[in-house]
């Protein structure tokens, strides 16, 4: 008995050392078997914003080659990216090297609301894309392409690549130039002709002295004897500047109200092509309340320091711009301390895009609602270096350039190009905001926010009776009015905002 009991227990051990053996043998590390598109998506969300994938530091360690640092402690990496504190508390002595490293520059890692399936997807694509050209080559050779608006523009159109200059449209209007010329050339002309006939009448009064006869008229007696000899000439002329000027000022007050491609100067020469393009910073890590408010904001000093505390150059003004942010906010790089003896002075940046007062705009209802790309009313941010307003012309320029994606992926992760819609007017007027109203569809059945609020409304009577009235307005002609009869599971595909009371005076203005 005692020999089965032995035997019993030998085998027991036998075989759970073999489970553990071969689960040990047989596991996935944590940097294999994920989905390198969710990871991509995920890494970007979350971590691009101080990481990158290659070796390069942004404002952490780049993370190429981590499932080498980290071989064997899958568990800690986990604990690490979810609660830096919490790995820095085992005491493992790789966590105190990096905390030693990076920390007095960039500050301890914030924990990462991502779960371990998250953190094996992003490890998934930290790997691949290391291994799979996404390594410091590809990186230089995508950096290279992001050229600014301003590089274009100081490029001879010979110079320019093909399809480069889809951006350049309708850059200057140059109407308005033309007519101070137009001014100063007839200007040109008013001084020769007074001075001429000044000269024609000094000649003739000399003339008159030794005849003893003076020509007494005025000037303007002399001008208007001068257009009665040439009445058909000053009727013909007449006419064309009549229907000059009624053309300019036609054209000048129809652009009240239009400051397309306006770009300010800005205290710092802030780029948005190497934060966004070069360096694939998310717009709302900095633009941060878009999708949550009313105003989309300014980040403060305080945001561009969560970098800048390690980043002390830029690729083309140096040291020279990011001095400001540390004059700014009283840093001094030499040391890497706050000074207390100096003022703090903020950036005082200057606004871009300004609506009258009467008018309500909401950055979370278009952006969290509606899913729009901020490209969409934004433009090319990419090619900015200070933020600019769009054109109506670039923003279609993007769709049809075949190789623009956008850095940041649009909505549900689609190039982004794929996701605008075409528009004639000019941005920030309201024949631009309601065209949109009409053109862009809502997608309800996807949207939480209309799943929910048509719930509500079939889970009373009145609820159902609004509802089918309100479909009926939009309903498409094509379908027939007997099918609407009963309760639709999902709402009309083709409602447009307009449909939902987007053209409603009350709606955009207070
Ligand atoms: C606000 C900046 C920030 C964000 C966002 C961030 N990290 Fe970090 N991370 C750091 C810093 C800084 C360090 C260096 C150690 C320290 O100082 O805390 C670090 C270190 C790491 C390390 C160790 C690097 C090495 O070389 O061993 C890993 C792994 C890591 N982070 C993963 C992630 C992942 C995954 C995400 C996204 C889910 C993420 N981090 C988001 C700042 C950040
Ligand atoms: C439907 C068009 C639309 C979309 C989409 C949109 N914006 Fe805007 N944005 C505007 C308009 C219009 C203004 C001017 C608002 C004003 O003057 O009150 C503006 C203003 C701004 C400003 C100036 C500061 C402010 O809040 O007024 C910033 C910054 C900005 N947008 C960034 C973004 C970012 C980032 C996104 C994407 C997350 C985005 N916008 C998406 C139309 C849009
Ligand atoms: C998420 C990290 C991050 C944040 C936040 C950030 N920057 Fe930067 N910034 C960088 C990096 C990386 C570079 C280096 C880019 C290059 O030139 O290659 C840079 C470069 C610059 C440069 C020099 C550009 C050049 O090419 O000469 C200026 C100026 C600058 N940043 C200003 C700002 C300001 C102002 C803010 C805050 C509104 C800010 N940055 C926020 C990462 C950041
Ligand atoms: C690193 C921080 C940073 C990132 C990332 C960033 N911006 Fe900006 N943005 C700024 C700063 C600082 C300003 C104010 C100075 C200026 O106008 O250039 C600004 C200005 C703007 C303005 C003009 C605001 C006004 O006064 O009306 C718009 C619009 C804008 N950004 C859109 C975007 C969009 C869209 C993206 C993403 C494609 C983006 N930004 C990414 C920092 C950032
Ligand atoms: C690129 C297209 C686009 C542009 C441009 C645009 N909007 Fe919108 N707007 C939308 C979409 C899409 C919705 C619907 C969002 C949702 O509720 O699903 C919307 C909704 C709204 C709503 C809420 C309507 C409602 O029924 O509750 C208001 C208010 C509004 N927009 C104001 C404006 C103003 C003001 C402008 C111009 C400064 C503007 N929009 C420009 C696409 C646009
Ligand atoms: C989708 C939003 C939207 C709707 C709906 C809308 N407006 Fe406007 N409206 C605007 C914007 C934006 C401006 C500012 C345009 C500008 O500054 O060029 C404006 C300007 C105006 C102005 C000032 C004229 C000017 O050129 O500055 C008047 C008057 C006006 N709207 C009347 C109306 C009336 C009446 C309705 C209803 C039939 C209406 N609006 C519906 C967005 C809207």
């Amino acid at each position: 008995m005692k020999r089965l009991l032995a035997s019993f227990k030998k085998a027991a051990i036998l075989s759970i050392t073999a489970i553990t053996m071969s689960t040990s043998a047989f596991a996935v590390s944590i940097h294999e078997g994920g989905d390198a598109a969710k990871g991509e998506q995920l890494f970007k969300a979350n971590c691009a914003s101080c990481h990158k994938i290659t070796d390069e530091v942004l404002a952490a360690p780049g993370l190429k080659g981590i499932a080498d640092r980290w071989k064997g402690k899958d568990e800690l990496l986990v604990k690490w990216v979810q609660n830096p504190n919490a790995a820095i508390a085992t005491g493992d002595a790789y966590v105190k090297g990096l905390i030693a490293q990076y920390a007095a520059n960039f500050g301890v890692m914030p924990g990462q609301a991502v779960t371990k399936e998250d953190i094996n997807h992003i490890m998934t694509y930290v790997a691949s894309g290391a291994s799979a050209g996404g390594g410091a080559g590809a990186q230089a050779a995508s950096a290279d392409q992001c050229i600014t608006l301003e590089d274009l523009e100081k490029l001879e159109p010979e110079d320019l690549e093909e399809g480069q200059d889809i951006y350049l449209v309708n850059q200057d209007k140059g109407g308005s130039s033309a007519f101070i010329w137009i001014v100063i050339i007839a200007l040109i002309l008013l001084v020769i002709g007074i001075s001429g006939a000044n000269i024609s009448r000094s000649l003739k009064n000399a003339q008159a002295e030794s005849e003893s006869e003076e020509d007494h008229r005025s000037y303007l007696q002399m001008a208007k004897d001068w257009m009665w000899k040439n009445k058909k000439f000053v009727s013909v002329m007449g006419l064309f500047l009549f229907c000059y000027f009624f053309v300019v000022g036609y054209g000048t007050l129809m652009d009240i109200g239009v400051y397309e491609g306006y770009n300010p100067e800005q205290p710092i020469w802030f780029s948005h092509a190497a934060h966004v393009c070069k360096n694939e910073i998310d717009c709302q890590y900095c633009h941060s309340s878009a999708a949550k408010s009313k105003h989309a904001g300014i980040p403060s000093v305080n945001v561009c320091m969560n970098c800048h505390k390690g980043i002390k150059n830029g690729a083309v003004t140096k040291e020279t711009e990011i001095a400001k942010i540390y004059e700014a906010i009283g840093f001094d790089p030499k040391t890497g301390q706050y000074r207390t003896d100096v003022e703090k002075k903020p950036i005082v940046w200057n606004k871009v895009h300004n609506l009258p007062d009467h008018v309500y705009f909401n950055h979370s209802q278009h952006v969290t609602v509606g899913k729009i790309d901020c490209r969409q009313c934004h433009g090319p941010v990419d090619l900015y270096t200070t933020g600019r307003q769009a054109t109506t012309a670039q923003i279609n320029a993007m769709i049809k350039d075949p190789n623009y994606k956008g850095i940041t992926s649009g909505v549900n992760g689609q190039p982004v190009a794929s996701t605008l819609i075409e528009l004639t007017k000019p941005t920030l007027t309201m024949g631009w905001c309601i065209e949109c109203h009409n053109k862009s569809k809502v997608d309800l059945a996807s949207n939480d926010y209309y799943v929910e609020m048509h719930e509500r409304y079939k889970s009373t009577e009145a609820g159902r009776r609004a509802l089918r009235g309100l479909l009926q307005e939009n309903i498409n002609e094509e379908r027939e009015a007997s099918s609407w009869g009963k309760m639709p599971d999902t709402l009309a595909p083709s409602l447009s905002v307009k449909g939902l009371g987007g053209w409603e005076c009350g709606k955009c203005h207070y």
